[in-house]
């Protein structure tokens, strides 16, 4: 066969081969368009453009020609193999595009069974924001939000933390190189504090609110450090506030939260806003409480959930009150801890990580 058809393109004159690449293409343009699948395409392809395909065969007998005729066939044939693979591909495109078009518009199978629909439901830490601010809510605390985009001065300076200050050192901070109205430096909060400057600044006591929002540390992440977190601020201002006061607010808090089986603990602490300075901490959940292995507590047995403190009384009098008369009690919570806590979750970085095995399970 293959010896009979180079023994024919052996007599084949230029012109003769010319009108052959034409025919083959003729023939299978016309086929091409009968062809319905892709298993017919691909048969169309073998057939025409294969290893052993009419075409393959014109070009693979140009070599018998004559150096003039070679050239001329070999042009028409080259061309006339790039015309049908472009064919091809818009054939297939074609036929791909009507599929889809009649998926569609195909009539609704009422026979077939339903999809099920998983509902959604809230996020473990979006819960667990709503249902501290319901606590607080109920104790009369007002929800406020403020800026993630903030300025050094309410970050730190009204905060009482100077530039160089080694308070610093708490708060990693990210720093953005813009300025509003020409004000800088810029950064993203490292915390919720600064909202007790601006809201006391614009609001005489009394004085009762939580400030719930994101903020960023610049800080390596581990099993219970995230480099963006949530917070909510507390911050109570008033004639006669007291630290019992604080104490027994956020006592109540914990009980509502945790239920009264957890054991909380307030011990002493440092933050130059706040004087004295506590913070809360709530009994470990994921050991008894002596594992210097367990992710949670490293051994320590408790979980700190929260700084707090009264308002130092600069604060109060360098927004315009008399300090004498008017005192406060201010706290910082994590969201992401309180709800590992809740959850028992042992990493928190699970919860921004987006799976959704996690996430179902709450
Ligand atoms: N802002 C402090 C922090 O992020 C927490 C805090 C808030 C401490 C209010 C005292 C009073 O660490």
């Amino acid at each position: 066969m293959a010896g009979a058809t180079t023994h024919r393109l052996l007599r084949m004159s230029d012109r003769d081969a010319l009108a052959r690449v034409a025919a083959i293409v003729d023939e299978a343009r016309a086929s091409l368009a009968t062809a319905e699948d892709e298993a017919a395409l691909e048969a169309w392809r073998t057939r025409v453009l294969g290893r052993s395909g009419a075409l393959t065969r014109v070009l693979r007998g140009i070599g018998s020609l004559d150096a003039e005729d070679r050239r001329a066939v070999g042009q028409a044939a080259n061309a006339a193999k790039e015309t049908l693979e472009g064919a091809l591909e818009a054939r297939r495109m074609a036929l791909e595009h009507a599929a889809l078009e009649h998926h569609a518009t195909a009539p609704l199978d009422v026979t077939l069974p339903g999809r099920p629909r998983r509902p959604g439901h809230l996020h473990p830490v979006t819960r667990t924001l709503r249902d501290i601010l319901d606590i607080f809510g109920r104790m009369g605390f007002a929800a406020i939000e403020g800026p993630e985009v903030e300025l050094d001065d309410y970050n730190f300076g009204r905060l009482r933390i100077p530039e160089h200050h080694p308070a610093r050192d708490m708060w990693d901070t990210f720093w953005i190189d813009e300025e509003v109205d020409g004000r800088t430096p810029l950064l993203l909060r490292t915390h919720t504090s600064p909202m007790q400057i601006r809201y006391l600044d614009r609001h005489a006591p009394p004085v009762r609110i939580v400030v719930p929002g994101r903020c960023y540390r610049y800080e390596a992440t581990d099993a219970t450090h995230e480099w963006m977190m949530q917070q909510v601020e507390v911050l109570a201002v008033d004639e006669g506030v007291s630290l019992a006061d604080l104490k027994g607010t956020l006592q109540e808090f914990a009980r509502q939260m945790f239920g009264p089986e957890r054991r909380v603990l307030l011990r002493n602490s440092y933050f130059p806003f706040v004087e004295p300075g506590v913070e809360l901490a709530v009994d470990c959940f994921n050991c008894p409480g002596d594992d210097p292995r367990c992710p949670v507590c490293r051994g320590s047995g408790w979980l700190e959930i929260m700084g707090a403190g009264m308002v130092h009384p600069e604060i109060v009098s360098a927004s315009g009150y008399d300090a004498e008369r008017y005192t406060g009690f201010a706290a910082g919570m994590g969201v992401e801890r309180i709800a590992m806590l809740k959850y028992g979750v042992e990493d928190i970085r699970t919860f921004y990580a987006n799976d959704l095995r996690f996430l179902r399970q709450f």
